[in-house]
């Protein structure tokens, strides 16, 4: 995915402000990488550069960890994102099928953003409300039993939401001409 000119150089500057806060080695890498990632989202290729050269780290192996732990995040996060559980509970009760559901449907895969931004895929580990199973978060929103039918339904929700407040802002435009 494409970044922004804005969007390379905030990561570069998040990456020399936590990396200056850190001793320079390997063992500095996990909590530079989750400042980072708290602080942006994701942690890009450029800030990753700068971190292997401020930690004096070699390049692949800050890559290493980033696709290592689920916790990271290599592409800006969607508008939506999209978590769908994983834990026991939910896997028993068809989760997988579920995560690939949205797979198909977004065509993108887990830990991806569509091309739009408008989504982002992830899988996290049990959210606490396992009675619901299988779950998937819309951002904040807690969605229980999922079916792939009801991915689609959330799809077309989604799609008329923004068709919605689209309009709304063609009408507001039309009435400041
Ligand atoms: S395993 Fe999914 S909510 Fe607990």
């Amino acid at each position: 995915m494409q970044l922004t000119a804005e969007e390379k150089q905030l990561a570069v500057e998040t990456a020399r402000r936590v990396a200056a806060s850190h001793r320079p080695g390997k063992g500095s890498l996990i909590p530079v990488l989750q400042e980072i990632q708290a602080d942006l989202g994701y942690v890009p290729a450029v800030a990753m550069q700068e971190v292997a050269q401020l930690l004096n780290v070699p390049a692949v192996d800050v890559y290493a960890v980033v696709t290592f732990y689920n916790q990271f995040r290599l592409t800006p996060p969607g508008r939506r994102q999209v978590k769908v559980c994983m834990g026991t509970a939910c896997h028993m009760k068809g989760g997988q099928i579920i995560l690939e559901s949205w797979e198909r449907r977004l065509n993108i895969k887990v830990g991806e953003t569509t091309p739009d931004r408008e989504y982002s895929l992830e899988r996290v580990a049990c959210v606490g409300c396992c009675t619901m199973a299988p779950v998937v978060l819309v951002n904040e929103e807690v969605h229980a039993k999922v079916t792939p039918t009801r991915v689609d339904g959330l799809l077309f929700a989604h799609q008329l939401a923004k068709e919605q407040v689209e309009g709304g802002k063609a009408i507001e435009q039309g009435g400041n001409d």
